[in-house]
C-alpha cells in the first residue's frame, strides 16, 4: 500500500487527522484546545514519543505529539511521526507541522518525519485471507513557505528511502517457500530494471566455474538452486566506487548441524536480510543522485540438510582460493560470503561492506536493538558509524581481535569455518577479514536488529528493514 505525500501551507480541509507538535514545557498550541494541566491530567507531558489523540465528532482528531525540550534532531521527529501514526489508527489522512520546527533545517526535518511515518504505517499483509484494514493513505506536510522548498526536497527523499526499507522489509517478512534464491533473483532483475540498475543473474553451474565454493557448499543439501546477483549502479564521473556484500540465506535450517524447532528457527525466513538491504538500498540511489558507484552482490542460497548436504570435515575452497573445514554447518552466512567478498574485492572498490544476519553471538552482546561492527580501517568505521547515526540505524563497534584468528586453525585446510564456545561475532568477522585483502572494509552484523518484537517508533512488528536507509546514506555521503 503507498502513501501519498503532499506539502502544504495549512492543514487541508480533508484532513481527518492533525498532528501537532507539543514540547514539555512552555506554551501549549492553541489549535488543541486543552491547558498544559488538562493534556497532563491525561498523561500527556510533551515526552518525545508521548502522543494523546483527542477525537472530535464535529471535525478532524487532533493528536499532541510530544517532541521533548531539546533541539529536535531527525532521530527524535522520525520516532515522533511514528507514533503519531500508530496514534491515528485506522484514520487515512493526517497533516502534521512536525516538519516546520525551528532548530533543524527543513530537509531534515521532513525527510524524518516521513520516513517515520510511512515505516510506522508498515505492515506485512502478505498472505492473510481477511483483506488489509485501514491505515495511513494521504500525509500532509505543513510548512511554512520559508521552508517549503527544502521540505519537499526532504519528503521526496524520504518517500524514497521509506519505499526501500520497506522493500527490505516485505522480502525479509515473505515465507520461505515464497521467495526461493530463484525468485529474489528474479525480483532483483524486476527492480533493478525499474530503478536504473544493471543485473546480472549467476546460476549454480557458473558459480561452479567461477570458483564459488562457499555458495555451492551451502547449496549442497538443497533442492532449491542458489543465485548470486551483481547489481551495478554506475553515475557518470564517479567520485568513488563501495561495493556491498548481502547475506542472502533464504532460509537457515543449520544443515546437518540442524537448529532447534524454537522461535528463533522460526525466524530464519529472514536469514536474507542483508541481501534485502542491499538490493533494496541499491533501488533507491539513482533516484537519490548517488554520486559514486556502487556494486552489490546479493549471495543467495538455502541452507538445508540432506543426504546430499555439505559434511563435518567436508573443506570447501572458496574464489580466492583459501580453503576452510567445515566443523559446523550452522555457520554457512560466512562461507557464503566469503565468495561474494572475494568477488567484491576483485573489482578493486575504494571500500567494502557486508552485512549478514551472522551470529546468535552478536546478539547476546549487544541485544535485538543494535547491530555490531567490525572492519580492518578505522576511518572507514567511522564514515559507517556516521551513516548509521544519520540513519538512527544503531550499530556498535565490536574489535577485530587477531589474537582470536589461532582458534579458527585447521589441520587440513586455511582455517575452520567456527572456533569454539566464545566470541564467536569476533571469531565470524576474523573469517571474513580472510577474504578482503587491504581493501578497507566493514562487516556489519545484524542478526539482532534484522526484527522487531513491537511496534515501536519507526520500527514494526516484524522484518525492520535495518540497514537498508544506512547503506543509502553511506552509498550518499561516500568518496574515494
Ligand atoms: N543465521 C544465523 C545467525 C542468527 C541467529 C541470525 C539468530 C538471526 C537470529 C547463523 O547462520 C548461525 O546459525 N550462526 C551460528 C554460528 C555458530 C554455529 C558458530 C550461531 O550464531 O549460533
Ligand atoms: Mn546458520
Ligand atoms: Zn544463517
Amino acid at each position: 500500500m503507498t502513501v501519498n505525500v503532499h506539502l502544504a501551507r495549512a492543514a487541508p480541509r480533508t484532513a481527518e487527522t492533525i498532528g501537532v507538535p507539543v514540547a514539555a514545557s512552555g506554551a501549549v498550541p492553541r489549535s488543541l484546545g486543552l491547558s498544559r494541566a488538562a493534556l497532563a491530567a491525561h498523561g500527556f507531558e510533551g515526552k518525545p514519543g508521548q502522543t494523546l489523540l483527542l477525537p472530535s465528532a464535529t471535525g478532524p482528531s487532533h493528536i499532541a505529539v510530544g517532541i521533548g525540550d531539546d533541539r529536535p534532531t531527525a532521530a527524535i521527529l522520525r520516532n515522533a511521526a511514528g507514533a503519531m501514526v500508530r496514534a491515528a489508527g485506522k484514520r487515512t489522512s493526517i497533516a502534521t507541522s512536525l516538519a516546520d520546527l525551528e532548530g533543524i533545517d527543513a530537509a531534515t526535518a521532513a525527510q524524518a518525519v516521513v520516513e517515520g511515518a510511512l515505516l510506522a504505517a508498515y505492515r506485512y499483509h502478505g498472505l492473510k485471507s481477511e483483506p488489509a484494514s485501514e491505515g495511513l493513505q494521504e500525509l500532509t506536510l505543513v510548512v511554512g513557505d520559508r521552508r517549503s522548498s527544502g521540505a519537499k526536497l526532504g519528503a521526496d527523499r524520504g518517500s524514497v528511502t521509506a519505499a526501500a526499507a520497506r522493500l527490505a522489509r516485505d522480502l525479509a517478512n515473505t515465507p520461505p517457500a515464497h521467495l526461493t534464491a530463484r525468485m529474489i533473483a528474479d525480483k532483483a532483475v524486476e527492480v533493478a530494471a525499474a530503478s536504473g540498475l544493471g543485473v546480472e543473474v549467476f546460476n549454480k553451474d557458473q558459480l561452479a566455474a567461477m570458483g564459488c565454493g562457499g555458495m555451492i557448499g551451502v547449496n549442497k543439501g538443497s533442492t532449491e538452486p542458489p543465485r548470486m546477483v551483481r547489481l551495478t549502479y554506475t553515475p557518470r564521473n564517479p567520485r568513488g566506487h563501495l561495493v556491498l556484500v548481502g547475506k542472502g540465506v533464504m532460509y537457515d535450517s543449520g544443515g546437518i548441524s540442524l537448529k532447534p524447532s524454537d522461535g528463533m528457527h522460526a525466524m530464519m525466513k529472514m536469514d536474507m536480510s542483508g541481501a534485502a538491504a542491499v538490493l533494496a538500498a541499491m533501488s533507491s540511489l539513482k533516484a537519490l543522485r548517488c554520486k559514486s558507484q556502487v556494486t552489490g552482490y546479493l549471495m543467495c542460497t538455502d541452507n538445508m540438510p540432506s543426504g546430499s548436504a555439505l559434511k563435518l570435515g567436508d573443506v570447501l575452497k572458496f574464489r580466492n582460493g583459501k580453503t576452510a573445514e567445515i566443523h559446523n554447518t550452522d555457520a554457512e552466512g560466512r562461507l557464503v560470503l566469503a565468495d561474494g567478498l572475494s568477488l567484491g574485492v576483485e573489482a578493486k572498490p575504494d571500500a567494502i561492506v557486508d552485512i549478514a544476519t551472522l551470529t546468535g553471538s552478536c546478539i547476546a552482546a549487544l541485544g535485538l536493538k543494535m547491530a555490531g561492527v567490525f572492519g580492518n580501517d578505522q576511518p572507514f568505521i567511522e564514515r559507517v558509524k556516521h551513516a548509521a547515526v544519520d540513519a538512527d540505524e544503531a550499530i556498535w563497534q565490536l574489535p577485530l581481535e587477531r589474537n582470536y584468528r589461532k582458534l579458527l586453525d585447521s589441520n587440513v585446510a586455511d582455517m575452520k569455518n567456527v572456533g569454539g564456545p566464545y566470541g564467536g561475532a569476533i571469531l565470524a568477522a576474523l573469517f571474513l577479514s580472510e577474504f578482503v585483502g587491504d581493501t578497507p572494509w566493514a562487516h556489519l552484523d545484524i542478526a539482532g536488529p534484522m526484527n522487531s518484537e513491537s511496534d515501536d517508533g519507526w520500527l514494526s512488528r516484524g522484518a525492520s528493514g535495518f540497514g537498508t536507509r544506512l547503506l543509502i546514506q553511506l552509498a550518499l555521503d561516500f568518496a574515494a
